[in-house]
This record gives structure tokens, C-alpha cells and sequence, in this order.
């Protein structure tokens, strides 16, 4: 039985992370989709309880998934989920994605597997989310985020 890790700051989880989520469902027997808070990104759009609660409401449909909050390294974590392997998405920069598999890998030994994103939601980024809330552009951001997030993003607005 092997549990994949997939860590992020999911502020929001969108519909390029939700393939990556289902790839990682496909190909491992359990996926713990982790919440790390990131300092550098601090103006963020949910807290990471609700992000939690985001994330578990869009792979709901997916049995092998699910979500927890975590502060800390991810190198912590895995061994508490007893994760095997690290899961990140090919999309991003890749010079920082592989420094970080390196030194996550130097310091635990725990590979990450990257893993190639779907075409149609390649260029979809959480930035991209923010931005388009900032400018008011919510039935933009709507569109590249799962059903659940979409509602907090209008229900977001709506409270302002
Ligand atoms: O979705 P993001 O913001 O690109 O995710 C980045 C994240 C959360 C995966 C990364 O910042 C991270 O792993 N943070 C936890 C600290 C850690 O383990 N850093 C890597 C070793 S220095």
C-alpha cells in the first residue's frame, strides 16, 4: 500500500490541482492532499481551515483522497501519514520544484514524483485566482476552480 503526499498552499485549489489530485488517485492506493501555510504568501484568499474544507469538498467524488492541514516541513508530515512519496505538478517553475524534491530528498529520502499537467488546465495558477478576485472578476476565477470553491469565491464577495 503506498500514500502519496501532494503539499501546497491550495489558496485557492483549483482545477489544475484537482487533476493532478485525480492523477495521484489513480496511480498510488491513498493521496493525503496536505495544507501547508506559506509565509512568503502572505494576502491569501481563505484561511487554511477553510482551505481544508475546500479541498475535502472537491474530491469528494475521489475514496482514496483526503485533506489535512499541517505547519511544518513536508518531510514531517509524510512520515506521520506514512507517505512514501511526494506528489508535486510539473507546471510551476521547475528549477524550484526540482531544488525542492532535492532537499526533501536529501533530508529524508523520500522521492517526489511530478507529475505532467492536463492541457486544458496546464496554465491555470492560484495567482491567477487571487488576481482576477482583486479586480473584481469573479465569474472569471469561478471558472478555474472546483464547484465548492466557486461558491466560496461568490460567497466571498457577497460578504464583503
Ligand atoms: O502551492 P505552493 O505554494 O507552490 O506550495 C509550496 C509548498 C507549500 C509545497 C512549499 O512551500 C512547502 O513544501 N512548504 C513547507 C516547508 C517545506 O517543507 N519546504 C521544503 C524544504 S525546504
Amino acid at each position: 500500500m503506498t500514500t502519496a503526499l501532494y503539499p501546497g498552499s491550495f489558496d485557492p485549489f483549483h482545477l489544475g490541482h484537482l487533476g493532478t489530485t485525480q492523477q495521484a488517485a489513480r496511480s498510488f492506493d491513498e493521496v493525503v492532499v496536505a495544507v501547508l501555510g506559506n509565509p512568503q504568501k502572505q494576502s491569501g484568499l481563505f484561511p487554511v481551515p477553510e482551505r481544508v474544507d475546500l479541498v475535502t469538498a472537491s474530491v469528494v467524488h475521489l475514496a482514496n483522497v483526503r485533506c489535512v492541514a499541517f505547519d511544518g516541513l513536508t518531510i514531517d508530515l509524510a512520515p506521520q501519514e506514512d507517505a512514501a512519496v511526494i506528489i508535486r505538478a510539473a507546471h510551476k517553475d521547475l528549477r524550484t520544484e526540482r531544488s525542492m524534491a532535492n532537499a526533501n530528498e536529501m533530508m529524508s529520502g523520500i522521492r517526489t514524483f511530478f507529475t505532467a499537467p492536463e492541457m486544458a488546465t496546464a496554465t491555470i495558477s492560484s495567482t491567477m485566482v487571487r488576481t482576477l478576485m482583486a479586480q473584481g472578476e469573479t465569474a472569471a476565477a469561478a471558472a478555474l476552480v472546483p464547484p465548492p470553491v466557486a461558491a466560496a469565491l461568490r460567497a466571498q464577495v457577497l460578504g464583503a
